[in-house]
């Protein structure tokens, strides 16, 4: 099944709850949350009392990704009662197989992200284990940045990977997804969508995530 999973990073922070079930309401599946350190990326954004505010104020399950340096000291810490989703990214990760392992131990679906220039063969040794891949379309930090467009044959040789090795994990793609290219991306094999400023950037939110939900099916 495809997804939509509205990222709050370009919501109005100040009014979280009530963001999010609107858009909830208009049918996205996921809430995509972005934490962000400092350290692993330019930006800082939100920690666990966010998140698990976050939780108790909506029925929606949660893709928490974490851009952050060391997330092993953490993963405890973004386990809520919502959390679907744990996603590490592997260039932050010094033994990803252990820490993949810990994301399961806690009961969250393992998921792992690459940055745009990272190969998808630092995944090769783990598929197995993955629930989920993220595929970054923009380089971590940000919102409301341009699609790199070297994403799509990425995208294209991890669907083709899947197959031959006859995986069922999910691809998520992350960064510059509107309406314009939601489609093609879909086309290419993505299961889960990000889409942080196209919903919360539009001036009507339950219209944006409706209008995305039709084009990626
Ligand atoms: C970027 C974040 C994304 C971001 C996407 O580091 O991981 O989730 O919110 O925002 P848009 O959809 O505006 O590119
Ligand atoms: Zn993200």
């Amino acid at each position: 099944m495809k997804k939509l999973a509205p990222s709050v990073l370009s919501a109005d922070f100040s009014k979280l709850g009530q963001e999010v079930r609107e858009v909830e309401k208009a049918g996205a599946h996921l809430i995509h949350v972005d934490v962000m350190d400092g350290a692993f990326v330019p930006n800082i954004t939100i920690g666990p009392p966010v998140v698990r505010s976050l939780a108790a104020s909506s029925s929606v399950p949660l893709d928490v990704h974490l851009m952050i340096e060391e997330p092993d000291r953490y993963l405890d810490d973004f386990m809520t009662g919502q959390t679907e989703y744990l996603c590490v990214h592997a260039e932050a990760c010094r033994h990803l197989h252990r820490t993949v392992q810990h994301i399961r131990d806690l009961g969250a679906r393992a998921a792992v992200a690459l940055n745009p220039a990272t190969s998808l063969s630092a995944l090769d040794y783990i598929l197995e284990d993955l629930d989920m891949v993220l595929l970054m379309s923009v380089n971590p930090g940000f919102g409301g940045q341009k699609f790199i467009p070297q994403t799509m044959r990425k995208l294209r040789e991890l669907a083709r990977i899947r197959k031959e090795r006859n995986l069922s994990f999910e691809i998520e793609l992350d960064g510059g997804i509107s309406a314009a290219n939601i489609a093609e991306v879909s086309a290419a094999g993505c299961d889960i969508f990000v889409a942080g400023s196209a919903v919360f950037g539009a001036e009507d939110r339950a219209a944006a995530v409706r209008e995305l939900i039709h084009l990626m099916r």
